[in-house]
């Protein structure tokens, strides 16, 4: 086993579940010193389960929609292990599927809620500890949903995301921080215990639903979803050494599909 994050302190957002619980997973058998952050209680457990396993992970839940959530952590984060190495921001995921013109200006709002406020504000949060120990990785997980169908207001979020990573990346490389982010495509989970969305889906809402799924297999050389480590390790590959000279990089990881 290697141990690329050995004594790295990392913070990884939306790590309850899926992408960033698996990412949580993998970086604690390699040493990293977890700070993860969910709104859902249930990453208590995920920080226990690796506790369990002799890893070191601490759990904290906030909101990271807000400003306020995103800057507590960091601080938590900062006063728990005096340093944050790796910010991993992974919340985000869209919540509706359907045509533009059916969304309502409140789902336009939280949808940009969502998927962009959560990156926008840790990378804030973040930015004077790294200034402070004169460096820093952020890795934020964008999309390929920049161009697909169904989701457009998560598109312009993911879009945004794409952006700032590399403003930030050109503004703060004198500063020895880089920031990279990859883009997944569809990706294959468990069940979530938060759903995006706990309404029930409408017939014409499954339609449109299964018309993204289409879409996404479609856009992949492969056509197919990709796996929960198939999403993991290219996030890690960028927060590693291993990539200390790549910044403002958005790497696609969906098969083929660009984005
Ligand atoms: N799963 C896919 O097919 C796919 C495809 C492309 C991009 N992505 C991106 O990958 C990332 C992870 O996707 P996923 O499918 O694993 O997500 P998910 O929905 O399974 O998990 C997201 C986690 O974020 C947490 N969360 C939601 N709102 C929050 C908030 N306000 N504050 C703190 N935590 C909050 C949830 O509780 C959950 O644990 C997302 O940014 C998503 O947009 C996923």
């Amino acid at each position: 086993m290697t141990a690329r994050f050995k004594g790295k302190v990392m913070v990884i957002t939306g790590a309850a579940q899926g992408i960033g619980k698996r990412v949580a997973e993998l970086a604690a058998a390699e040493g990293g010193r977890l700070l993860l952050v969910d709104i859902a209680e249930y990453v208590q457990g995920v920080a226990a389960e690796l506790r369990d396993q002799g890893f070191e992970a601490v759990a904290v839940q906030a909101d990271l929609e807000t400003w306020a959530g995103a800057e507590q952590v960091m601080a938590e984060g900062h006063q728990r292990f005096g340093r944050i190495d790796i910010l991993i921001n992974n919340v985000g995921g869209t919540i509706w599927a359907q045509p533009y013109d059916h969304y309502s200006p409140t789902q336009i709002e939280k949808e940009i809620q969502r998927s962009l406020f959560p990156t926008l504000w840790c990378c804030r949060a973040v930015l004077p500890y790294m200034l402070q120990q004169k460096g820093g990785v952020i890795v934020n997980v964008s999309s390929v949903a920049t161009r697909g169908l169904m989701r457009v207001p998560y598109g312009a979020a993911k879009g945004g995301v794409n952006a700032m990573t590399v403003n930030l990346a050109y503004e703060y490389a004198p500063h020895n921080i880089r920031v990279n982010a990859t883009a997944p495509g569809g990706t294959e989970a468990p069940p979530r215990l938060t759903p995006r969305n706990a309404g029930t889906q409408s017939e014409q809402e499954k339609v449109w639903y299964q018309a993204l799924i289409e879409q996404t297999k479609q856009n992949s050389f492969m056509s197919r979803y990709g796996t929960l480590d198939e999403q993991a390790e290219p996030i890690l590959f960028l927060a590693s050494d291993a990539a200390s000279f790549m910044t403002g990089t958005i790497v696609p990881v969906a098969g083929g599909d660009l984005g």
